[in-house]
């Protein structure tokens, strides 16, 4: 009898724990599974330790999903307002920073002590260190073997993350279930993740490391964000860059606008009037980092001469160059390093109004393990809230 539950959740992430909150204050009886010794380790490490909890402007077009309507159901049953609320009536302090980020102001540990808190059911356990070896489906639920234990459970939650950063737990055990299950999936690969460079370009950029430059990067089939670009050790990061590696396909080049706020051919043409003499090193000195500027030199991208010996169509090339710097990433820095997992379970399979399979009944998916991944900036643990309310919802 002890072991036998109305719901069984696997992860104790974002996704798995609002979705226990929402069961467990429906009455029904839930067992939180996880693998690790705590809960919300992502919660913990994200947004630089404050956690970038959501959004104020969320919006289907903020997920990269096959099915773009999937995510609409979820985020209007449980918005970003419904998650301010329950941060302001748990006391915790916040901030708006640019593009309407919402962060805590003093730790993400507070999320995570919000979330455990809401779990403080009677009806609600967490386990941790836990072994999950099969999971059988049975006439009315699901089965599973966990420590060498037989659970039984009517609804069975997969939040089990993606694949990003091993060293946190993540395991593809969730995609497992759903192939075990016959779920279709979309291939995954490592989202909102630093590019990597070929080695002519990584040898001349290295030197770099650090300079950030606000940028407008822009995709082959024309997607499109403008933050700051920062150069490292390895490539590019940056904002920027971590948004626009969600949409980059490999082989394919990025075009990046290095100087997005002025038209260069006309700032040059009005320079030259007023510092003949003056150097084109000097002078793009003064809009971009001078390192920049001297690597640029020295590939022989750009030649330096006085502005006086300039004419208006190598200032029409000087200006192609500067607001269209094509370059053709070599890869990603993969799933150590990405915060997201694209592609996962496809969404074709779940119903979006309640993220139940369309196949099996009782089985349901909530959070990253799906083929739903969000933009920098709040986007995905708003997913997980949504998902995981939703889920917790029809269990
Ligand atoms: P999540 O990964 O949170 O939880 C999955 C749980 O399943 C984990 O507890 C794991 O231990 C458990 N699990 C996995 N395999 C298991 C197994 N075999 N058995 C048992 N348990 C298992 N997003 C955002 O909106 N704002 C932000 O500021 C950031 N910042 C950020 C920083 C970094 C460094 C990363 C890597 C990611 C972010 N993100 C983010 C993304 C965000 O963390 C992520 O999208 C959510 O945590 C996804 O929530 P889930 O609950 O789906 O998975």
């Amino acid at each position: 009898m002890a072991n036998k539950y109305d719901v069984v959740i696997i992860g104790a992430g974002a996704a798995g724990l609002m979705c226990a909150a929402t069961a467990g204050k429906r009455g029904r009886s839930v067992l939180v599974l996880d693998h690790g010794k705590k809960p919300g380790r992502k919660i913990l490490i994200s947004g630089g330790g404050r956690c970038n909890f959501t959004n104020n402007d969320v919006a289907a077009h903020n997920y990269v999903c096959r099915n773009p309507h999937f995510v609409k159901s979820a985020l209007s049953q449980y918005s970003q307002w419904d998650f301010i609320g329950l941060v302001c009536q748990h006391g915790i302090d916040y901030e708006e920073r640019e593009h309407g980020q919402l962060f805590c102001l003093d730790s993400a540990k507070d999320i995570v002590k919000m979330l455990v808190a809401e779990c403080d059911l009677p009806n609600i356990s967490l386990r941790y260190q836990t072994d999950i070896s099969t999971i059988t489906q049975r006439e009315t639920g699901f089965s599973l073997n966990v420590n060498g234990e037989t659970i039984s459970c009517e609804s069975l939650v997969v939040a089990t993350g993606g694949l990003s950063m091993p060293k946190l737990g993540a395991t593809p055990l969730g995609y497992q279930i759903a192939e075990q299950f016959g779920l279709k999936m979309v291939p995954t690969t490592a989202g909102l993740v630093p590019f990597t460079l070929h080695k002519q370009d990584k040898d001349a950029f290295e030197e770099l490391s650090g300079i950030a430059v606000p940028a407008v990067i822009t995709t082959e089939d024309g997607t499109s964000f403008k933050e700051n670009l920062l150069f490292t050790h390895r490539g590019l990061s940056g904002p920027v860059v971590l948004q626009i590696s969600s949409y980059w396909l490999p082989g394919q080049k990025v075009s990046i606008d290095l100087l997005p706020m002025l038209n260069l051919a006309e700032t040059l043409i009005e320079l030259r009037e007023q510092h003949p003499n003056q150097s084109l090193k000097n002078t793009l000195s003064r809009l971009l980092p001078k390192r920049l500027i001297e690597v640029l030199i020295t590939r022989g991208d750009i030649t330096d001469k006085p502005l006086k010996q300039l004419n208006h169509k190598e200032f029409e090339q000087l200006a192609a160059y500067f607001h269209q710097w094509n370059i053709a990433p070599n890869g990603t820095e993969g799933y150590r390093t990405a915060e997201v997992t694209l592609g996962g379970v496809d969404t074709d399979e779940l119903s979006s109004k309640t993220m139940e399979s369309k196949k099996i009944s009782g089985l349901f998916f909530a959070g990253e393990v799906m083929d739903v991944s969000g933009w920098l900036g709040g986007y995905n643990f708003q997913w997980a809230w949504s998902s995981g309310y939703v889920a917790g919802q029809n269990v």
